[in-house]
């Protein structure tokens, strides 16, 4: 092993394993009470293995046998390992939406690595929300911290058709309206969707934010792209056990890796791969956790310079995370974009991240295009700002009908989910496909958590006539599987008396992409008069966790992070004496 920093009374666990009085012989003989000798902890590190499993999680299904790989590397390594178990986020069952639960996440990770006699941790997480959520914690306690993604599921089969996550439940459904395909067939495609453990295989929220966590620098090289059931992902595992061991000698924190050139890298590389709109909202919160004041205007700044040219959907409508993985993986998308990279910055290998992809290629030019030839020539989003979104909000141009680029047409505009839901249904609904459809009250506070609505369903009389795309606009969020001219993350939020509160169905909505523009065609002495009538709605909470969270989380454009949560590294680690 290189480059030890620490000695094993340096360790942190040293406090709870090492010293000769009262309290030390209660850790000792309460760990030997589980069957361990001295002989396990000794001089070790104690590697903390933050497991997002659950019964009830279908995209970490596998980390209850992957985490018996993360322990045999690290006692090959010379570490003791303990698992601590943390709450899971399972994306489609956790209700009312896992966004309400990110920042939980974010507390339990920090505070079980606090409360424990821990010296570096291994991070399992991949479904949507548990990135975030635990990089955020690790980065706050800022202790050696690797994150070991939980890898893509295989592509979905129907009939030999290749099936997406999210992206062909939407397509299949609008099918299945315009009468297009019967039940049996929607059947069939629900059973064909999913077919192994592993998180969304089409880009989405969760390939999004593992592939940021490893152009972050957190990841070992090449990991994020490893599919699910694949033998590279169980070496993988070992491979992080291994690594955590070194890097707690070492003592590379967080703090070391993340710079603002490492937080312009992963935005970077979001870009070139079209990501989910969510991988906006975690990475403020990330970077404002580290100290840098990472904001929509870094996305719109970077997006205008970097192509998508990961061709996976819902770009493009082929290739998938497992065809990702056989043309190269994150480490030839990484090595295609390297000169927007800047490859000095360093990484959980404790080289850089131009080192790790020295050697990385494409081996299929289809499904991870040149630089000049993109399959969308500037990055997948932008960053709205006008009279309806003064701090800003976001639109995936790479996913959506170009029409809608610049478009002006009446808002028709619905308070509350259920009354979309029932309007879109209703076959007389006064819309036309220029028709801007507006749902409000479901941002951080509103929704509350700011739920994936954001693609509103386009009505169902205009399905039936082939319309496929309008323009939507929400404070809510979109699932990053969706796609759509939907304008998502309206800050401030419609119900906290945001803009998006003034605005009536039949007001006229100008977006302007270009420009960078979003505004309500609304003269200002009428939005005042509009201002004054409006009354705020009931809380949605008067007890519990969803209080707490009502009373704390910030607006979209700052990441949705608590307000007391974000500040840089957090207190240091040497807590009082034991
Ligand atoms: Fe877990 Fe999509 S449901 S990543
Ligand atoms: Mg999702």
């Amino acid at each position: 092993m290189s480059d030890h920093k620490k000695k094993p009374e340096d360790l942190r666990s040293h406090r709870w394993y090492g010293v000769q009085d009262l309290r030390a012989f209660g850790h000792r003989s309460r760990t030997m009470q589980m069957g361990y000798d001295a002989e396990d902890w000794t001089g070790k590190p104690v590697i903390g293995i933050i497991n997002t499993w659950s019964d009830i999680n279908q995209c970490h299904v596998h980390f209850k046998e992957r985490v018996a790989d993360v322990k045999r590397g690290v006692l090959q390594a010379g570490g003791f390992p303990i698992e601590l178990p943390a709450i899971s986020l399972s994306e489609p069952l956790v209700k009312p939406t896992t966004m309400l639960y990110r920042n939980l996440l974010a507390i339990e990770t920090e505070e079980l690595i606090r409360s424990h006699p821990v010296d570096a941790v291994v991070l399992m997480g991949g479904c949507d929300k548990t990135t975030p959520g635990l990089l955020m914690g690790a980065i706050s306690m800022d202790l050696p911290t690797i994150f070991f993604p939980a890898g893509p599921m295989l592509r979905g089969n129907w009939k030999g058709v290749k099936l997406g996550s999210g992206s062909d439940t939407w397509k299949y459904y609008d099918d299945l309206r315009a009468g297009k395909i019967t039940q049996q067939d929607w059947n069939e495609v629900e059973e064909g969707i999913a077919r192994s453990f592993g998180h969304c295989m089409t880009m989405g929220t969760a390939s999004t934010m593992t592939s940021i966590a490893e152009a972050l620098g957190f990841v070992l090289p090449g990991g994020a792209s490893i599919p699910a059931p694949d033998s590279n992902h169980i070496r993988l595992a070992a491979q992080c056990g291994r690594r955590i061991v070194e890097m707690a000698w070492e003592d590379l924190k967080p703090s070391d890796i993340l710079t603002r050139d490492s937080f312009e890298n992963c935005i970077a590389a979001a870009m070139a791969m079209g990501c989910s709109t969510n991988a906006i909202i975690h990475v403020v919160a990330m970077g404002r956790r580290a100290g840098f004041d990472i904001g929509l205007e870094d996305f719109d700044r970077i997006g205008r310079d970097v192509p998508v040219v990961a061709n996976i959907r819902p770009n493009g409508d082929t290739y998938l995370m497992e065809d990702f993985y056989y043309a190269g993986g994150l480490k030839a998308m990484l090595k295609t974009i390297e000169p927007h990279l800047k490859s000095d910055a360093l990484t959980v290998t404790g080289r850089s991240i131009g080192e790790n992809i020295a050697s990385a290629q494409v081996y299929d030019s289809d499904v991870i295009r040149p630089l000049d030839n993109p399959i969308y020539e500037s990055g997948a989003l932008v960053v709205l700002k006008g009279n309806l979104a003064p701090d800003g909000c976001v639109m995936k141009v790479s996913a959506m009908d170009s029409r809608f680029l610049k478009h002006t047409g009446p808002a028709l505009v619905f308070d509350d989910y259920p009354a979309m839901k029932a309007a879109i249904a209703d076959e007389n609904l006064d819309a036309t496909e220029d028709t801007v459809l507006i749902l409000r009250n479901a941002g951080p506070k509103g929704g509350p958590g700011m739920p994936e609505w954001g693609m509103l369903p386009v009505p169902t009389k205009l399905v039936k006539q082939g319309v496929r795309d309008m323009l939507r606009m929400s404070d809510a969020r979109m699932s990053g599987t969706s796609y759509g001219a939907c304008i998502l993350h309206v800050a401030p939020e419609a119900y906290i008396g945001g803009p998006l509160a003034l605005v009536q169905t039949g007001d006229m909505i100008t977006v302007d992409v270009e420009k960078r523009l979003i505004q309500m065609e609304v003269d200002d002495a009428e939005l005042e008069r509009r201002r004054a009538a409006w009354k705020p709605l009931a809380p949605r909470y008067e007890r519990g966790y969803g209080w707490m969270f009502s009373q704390h989380i910030l607006q979209a454009d700052s990441g949705c992070d608590f307000d007391y949560l974000e500040t840089d590294f957090g207190a240091p680690v040497d807590e009082p004496a034991i």
